[in-house]
């Protein structure tokens, strides 16, 4: 494996056009889930020993997380397959020079806060950058760091920076502990630090979305015993050494859920290829109500799509909620489909307060939605007719490229960099499918 390759993904484009109207056909190779992989890649932490992550997605927060796990010591290199849409890394971590994940790449990537419990627990300290409030919502990080000090850390703010320490030669403690609400990187934070702590780490009321679970696969094949998999309590037997292991990281459910949004929006007939159907059932059932038909076939994990763009697309009513409901990382996508259906739906966002940034950019293209606070309702159908919108998050970004396909004309997507932090390669996979898209520098 190469350590200077470069990440095909770290060219910054900055605007996507797309010319809507094109039915989708085709198949597209679903990527390995960005949100599993960073978690995954910060338990590289906990040993000495070489971790081998495979499927992770050619993204850029893939590349930052790299990045910070360098600053603290970690040898990365990986290897990208020839489709450059996969990934597979080598991770060794030996005692770093600095324990410090600094600002400046905290800033382009919250996920960083996930260096905290495993440098906690090996090293007994840690310095990371006080994540600031994003284009989401204001995104605290208190509870994470209540689980860190109920476990013995002490924790203090200065500068800017999250200091956390152990006295010398103590380990932090296996705890009992309810999380007052759902949340996935506390819940992968705390993971992380249990497995090396002292006795049985208990969480209740953790979050269950497939990303913990596939974290938990890979700390149990680490070799850190947990109970609860797939539930909402989860028991962690603390080891004083994980070691290394090779792990393939499960497919992208929120990239199946953005490619079920372009197939409703335009019709036509897609498969995706290496879809786990549980991770997706949420999404068909709505999906199903607005009229759209699917097959799964088991053994091939092969999901196909079907819509005639003659269809009624029904309107319908979401909430986002944590796993297994409606995922608030579809909700944008979701939200430009339903500007096509016929009759007004409705999206309450009860995840972030300010997730939202899309509906402005939406009712350029001539989408008709009212806004009250975390309740938008989308009154369809309208003609949406393209122009040139910003994209301000990620999510966010592949809502305007779905509206992007039905607008009359070309939409033209600036700041497009959000979409490459966590889609790989999503305008090569809907040319591949016949939408007319182009990236200009
Ligand atoms: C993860 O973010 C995902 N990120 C997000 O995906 C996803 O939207 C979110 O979970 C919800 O599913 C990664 O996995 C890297 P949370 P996370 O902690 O862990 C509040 C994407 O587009 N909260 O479950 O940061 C928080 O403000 C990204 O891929 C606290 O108040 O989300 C939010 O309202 C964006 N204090 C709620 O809990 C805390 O200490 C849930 O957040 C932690 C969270």
């Amino acid at each position: 494996m190469g350590t200077n390759s470069v990440l095909h993904t770290e060219l910054i484009v900055d605007k996507i056009t797309i010319r809507g109207g094109s039915h989708l056909d085709g198949s597209i190779e679903i990527s390995g889930a960005k949100n599993a992989a960073l978690p995954c890649m910060a338990a590289c932490l906990l040993t000495d020993e070489t971790l081998i992550l495979r499927n992770l997605p050619a993204v850029v927060d893939i590349r930052t997380m790299e990045k910070v796990l360098g600053t603290l010591g970690t040898h990365v290199s990986h290897e990208t397959t020839p489709s450059l849409l996969s990934i597979t890394q080598s991770l060794t971590c030996n005692e770093p020079s600095e324990y410090k994940a600094p600002y400046e790449l905290v800033k382009t990537m919250r996920a960083s806060i996930l260096v905290l419990g495993p440098l906690l627990t090996r090293f007994g300290k840690a310095s990371i950058s006080f994540p600031g409030g994003c284009s989401i919502g204001a995104r605290p990080i208190d509870l994470h760091l209540e689980v860190m000090s109920k476990m013995g850390a002490s924790i203090d703010i200065h500068h800017g920076y999250v200091e956390a320490s152990l006295p010398s030669g103590k380990r932090l403690k296996g705890i009992d502990h309810t999380f007052p609400y759902i949340s996935v990187g506390a819940t992968e934070n705390s993971l992380l630090a249990a497995a090396l702590a002292d006795g049985k780490t208990i969480l209740r009321n953790a979050a269950k979305e497939p990303e913990i679970s596939d974290l938990i696969s890979l700390l149990i094949s680490m070799g850190i015993p947990i109970e609860g998999l797939g539930t909402s309590t989860l028991a962690i037997e603390g080891q004083r050494q994980a070691h290394g292991t090779h792990y393939t990281i499960i497919p992208d459910r929120i990239e199946v859920g953005t490619f079920i949004c372009a197939l409703a929006i335009t019709g036509g007939s897609l498969c995706l290829q290496g879809v786990v159907l549980e991770h997706v059932s949420s999404l068909l059932e709505v999906i199903e109500r607005s009229g759209c038909k699917y097959r799964y076939d088991v053994t091939k994990k092969v999901l196909h799509l079907e819509r005639s763009p003659s269809d009624r697309l029904e309107p319908i009513n979401i909430s986002t909620a944590p796993y297994p409901d409606f995922p608030t990382d579809l909700q944008a996508q979701f939200m430009a489909v339903l500007t096509q259906a016929d009759g007004t739906s409705t999206i309450i966002e009860n995840i972030f307060e300010n997730r939202f940034q899309h509906v402005m950019e939406l009712q350029r293209l001539g989408a008709s939605i009212d806004m009250d606070g975390r309740t938008a309702r989308i009154h369809g159908p309208t003609l949406l007719s393209g122009t040139t919108v910003m994209a301000s998050d990620l999510r966010a970004s592949a809502g305007l490229v779905i509206a992007g396909l039905a607008a009359e004309g070309t939409t033209t997507i600036e700041r497009i960099y959000h979409l490459d932090r966590g889609y790989a390669h999503l305008d090569h996979k809907l040319r591949s499918v016949g939408v007319e898209i182009e990236r200009i520098k």
